[in-house]
């Protein structure tokens, strides 16, 4: 039977929890039950979160953990990340405690332009579309300047535009580029009225324009958008001590682990495969900070794996060398971030993020979220040429395990006493759980038993 459904949106909270609940389950009260269970409390705090998006029948929640002991440009940070990936805050605050003994992190911010887009048809000569772009120019920014107004007395605006001829690759296509400086916003919402703007002076300007014959008149605009891929708006962040400097652990060589991190990063330069998992771990870090602070993590996502393949093949983003005696390892990220507008002064816990960083403008964000990058990407290679991925991995994961077989509060306190010294596996807890309960049936929960 169809469960296709008209007017659901119309329907209430209650009204679309039922429906869903009586379509989709097998026990629609369980179901609803549960859903309702993670409404807040607070009737207003709720109807914020509801009006965020369409439909909300609950929340979704994310941990937000926090990673110590950062210092960056010489200032101390405690970076919140919202992340359900057991070692990543873990991981980060270890990097940052390792780094802050030896100077901490330095970030740069080397651009930030952002990008956008009007995409059109143009059905005559790429010279008589440029005579006439020139010739309009000045009108695209006279005709935005009621959006563009406080965008400039913030120092921001449009930076410039330009006609991009991309006949060679399509038929007729053509582009409006242009550039904008959008200060501590991210700027989407700014950059896409501005291109909706030019598309309609170019539509207009075009039907006005003496030279062209009728069929030039007709511009067709296929669409007007920023552009994710941003990179002209890049962060550096750098760590960097001495080699001798690198005792990481008790029993390596700090020659040995800066020769060994080294090859490690050479790899992810060359070689694809590694590349995307050797960036995944950064984004571990960027995408949690990204998260926390209320910022659109898919377009950085989007921006940062293209600016991966700028050389027309996947690489690393980050880098290493050793010269003089110092180890250096360093990161070049585009990040497009704001600190206003948006989730920013919306949602309680984004502002408390902001905040707890001091309530940095765009271009402190950036660095950051780079540097949140950057620990990531040394904490994971560190195990990885080290120890391996999996012991600090699955001694975090421990905690996932243990509530997966519904373990008491004693179970977890014996079970994290036991598994400091031995491997973490799943059937590792599993027998170790099973052992306990033997001996002591009374600390099975009631809810396990039933
Ligand atoms: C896991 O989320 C991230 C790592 O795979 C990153 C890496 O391999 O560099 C550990």
């Amino acid at each position: 039977m169809s469960k296709a459904i008209s007017g659901f949106s119309k329907l209430s909270k209650e009204e679309k929890i039922g429906w869903i609940a009586n379509e989709y389950f097998s026990n629609p009260e369980a179901a609803a039950a549960l859903l309702k269970k993670y409404w807040n409390a607070d009737a207003a705090l709720q109807q914020l979160h509801d009006e965020f998006i369409e439909n909300t029948i609950t929340n979704f929640y994310l941990p937000l953990g926090v990673a110590p002991n950062f210092t960056i440009n010489g200032r101390d940070y405690i970076i919140p990340m919202a992340t359900e990936e057991s070692s990543v805050v873990a991981a980060a605050a270890k990097a940052a405690k390792f780094w802050s003994a030896r100077g901490g992190f330095k970030a740069t911010v080397i651009n930030t332009e952002k990008i956008g887009q009007v995409h059109f048809i143009f059905n005559g000569t790429s010279e008589k579309l440029q005579a006439f772009f020139d010739t309009v120019k000045p009108k695209f920014f006279e005709g935005t300047q009621s959006i563009t107004a406080n965008m400039q007395k913030r120092g921001g605006g449009i930076l410039d535009i330009t006609l991009r001829d991309k006949t060679a690759e399509l038929h007729g296509y053509y582009q409006l580029h242009a550039t904008f400086d959008t200060k501590n916003s991210m700027g989407a919402n700014f950059i896409n009225s501005c291109l909706e703007q030019f598309s309609r002076i170019l539509k207009e300007e075009a039907l006005a324009y003496a030279e062209f014959t009728e069929t030039e008149k007709q511009v067709q605009v296929v669409m007007s958008i920023l552009s994710n891929y941003v990179p002209n708006c890049i962060v550096r962040a750098e760590a960097s001590c001495p080699v001798a400097e690198l005792n990481v652990d008790s029993g390596i060589d700090p020659q040995e682990f800066a020769s060994k991190f080294l090859t490690a990063v050479r790899i992810a330069e060359i070689e694809p495969y590694r590349a995307v998992t050797h960036n995944k771990g950064i984004m571990n870090g960027i995408d949690a900070v990204v998260v926390a602070t209320g910022n659109d993590f898919r377009a950085v996502e989007a921006g940062v794996h293209a600016y991966a393949s700028r050389n027309g093949q996947y690489g690393s983003l980050s880098h290493a060398k050793v010269e003089n005696g110092i180890f250096t390892f360093w990161l070049e990220v585009p990040l497009a971030l704001g600190t206003v507008g948006g989730l920013t002064s919306l949602h309680p816990l984004v502002k408390l993020s902001h905040e707890m960083l001091g309530n940095p403008n765009a271009d402190e964000l950036m660095q950051i979220v780079a540097v949140a990058g950057l620990a990531q990407n040394f904490a994971a290679l560190r195990s990885l040429t080290t120890t391996g991925i999996q012991q600090g991995h699955m001694k975090m994961h421990l905690m996932n395990i243990l509530n997966q077989l519904h373990a008491t509060e004693n179970e977890k306190l014996e079970a994290v006493k036991h598994f400091q010294n031995n491997n973490v596996s799943h059937s590792a807890v599993h027998s170790y759980i099973d052992q306990l309960r033997k001996f002591d049936p009374t600390t099975i929960e009631k809810d396990f038993l039933q």
